[in-house]
């Protein structure tokens, strides 16, 4: 059994990246992996201030939510980063949560593979490669660990309109079979 964290960056309740994450997590379940969901939506988290107190503390010294998360990133087999494209890159809220894993920098990490579920409106796949390689910039900072693909589901802009196309599939068979 392996334990994956899910950190799901979209604020839009049903939209086309909560149904990926949603998919993917049916087939990681019946998989038997164990599941831990971030919604960033539902969690108090701050800018990264850049102070580097993490580099001695291992934890943020800010008071929101990002210290009582760590230690399940931590000690979790796998990351998958699910995000909307705005602007071809991924999410501002995925960009400030992956600076505030930053004392994770500094900690021995159980993680070795990371994810992606990414959903666009126009119907160009590469529309995800500035975001792929934003979550490649963060993953090459982590030693061991490799960033092993991800979902491009291209083509969907309104709430759920994701719900009949194949990337749902896909984002299954990415859980079921990961
Ligand atoms: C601020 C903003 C910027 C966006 N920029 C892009 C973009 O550059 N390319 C694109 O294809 N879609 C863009 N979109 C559309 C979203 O990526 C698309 O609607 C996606 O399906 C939203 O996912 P969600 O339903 O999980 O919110 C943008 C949406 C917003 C709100």
């Amino acid at each position: 059994m392996k334990k994956i964290t899910v950190i799901n960056s979209s604020f839009r309740k049903n939209g086309n990246t909560d149904h990926l994450a949603a998919n993917f997590i049916k087939g990681a379940k019946e998989n038997g992996d164990e599941v831990n969901l971030i919604n960033l939506k539902d969690i108090r988290l701050n800018f990264c201030h850049g102070c580097l107190a993490c580099e001695k503390l291992k934890k943020c010294v800010q008071n929101d939510d990002i210290n009582s998360l760590l230690d399940d990133i931590q000690n979790s087999d796998i990351l998958v980063f699910a995000s909307p494209i705005y602007y071809y890159e991924m999410s501002g809220q995925l960009k400030t949560f992956l600076d505030r894993m930053n004392p994770l920098y500094y900690r021995e990490n159980k993680f070795k593979y990371v994810y992606a579920l990414f959903a666009c409106a126009n119907g160009n796949e590469d529309s995800m490669d500035r975001a792929i390689n934003g979550i490649k910039g963060f993953v090459e900072c982590f030693s061991g660990v490799t960033f092993k693909g991800s979902v491009n589901a291209a083509g969907f802009t309104s709430i759920g309109e994701i719900k009949d196309s194949h990337y749902l599939q896909d984002a299954y068979d990415l859980g079921k079979n990961i």
